[in-house]
């Protein structure tokens, strides 16, 4: 059941058929945004993964090899992932992962290629505190994908989150244009 007790503003797992659809596709293409980082054998986070619109594509770019945890508040939202792992074959790639709101609780012995958050790092509750733990969670030549809707994150508000990203010691790779939405390219 989604959690109403979850604080501040958490898209529920009602919206996943926005997040999930044929029309997105034409806009918002998984290959093109995460494409450019991922190479076969990665280990790949899909943070706030919601249905798991890119987690797919991306286990399909990882590999055999690869990994991909795709970690959610809301068991909902992960269920539709352990379905559509299930259906594709992906299941031996894809890990789901259910965190909380003040922890994503991966072990210290996941170290990702590349991060992905997509449209979520506005709904966390500390944005330094979800950074930080995100930077733990990188490889030294990681990259972490930050994009955020244009309609619900200000370019003022976007700046922020990214001040706090080097703040918390994540180094500005990229601009990347063409990704949906406000986006940034980070490293460590
Ligand atoms: C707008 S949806 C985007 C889903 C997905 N990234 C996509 O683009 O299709 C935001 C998702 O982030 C999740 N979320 C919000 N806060 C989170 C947090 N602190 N940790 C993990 N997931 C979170 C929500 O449950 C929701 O599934």
């Amino acid at each position: 059941m989604y959690n109403p007790s979850f604080k501040g503003d958490v898209c529920s797992h009602r919206h996943a058929i926005f997040l999930d659809n044929f029309i997105r596709r034409l806009f918002q293409n998984p290959k093109k945004i995460a494409g450019p980082y991922i190479n076969p054998g990665d280990t790949v986070l899909d943070l706030g993964c919601g249905p798991g619109y890119f987690s797919i594509d991306m286990a399909k770019m990882a590999g055999t090899g690869g990994r991909v945890f795709s970690v959610d508040l809301q068991e909902e939202m992960l269920s539709r992932v352990v379905q559509k792992s299930v259906q594709n074959r992906l299941t031996g790639i894809i890990t789901p992962h259910r965190c909380t709101q003040e922890n994503i609780g991966l072990g210290p012995e996941i170290k990702a290629d590349f991060i992905l958050a997509y449209y979520m790092v506005h709904e966390t509750l500390d944005h330094g505190k979800f950074l930080s733990q995100v930077r733990a969670l990188m490889k030294p030549e990681g990259r972490f994908l930050m994009v955020e809707p244009l309609f619900h994150v200000s370019r003022k508000k976007f700046e922020q989150i990214v001040k706090t990203a080097m703040d918390t010691g994540f180094i500005l790779k990229d601009r990347p244009p063409g990704k949906g939405g406000r986006s940034v390219l980070l490293g460590i």
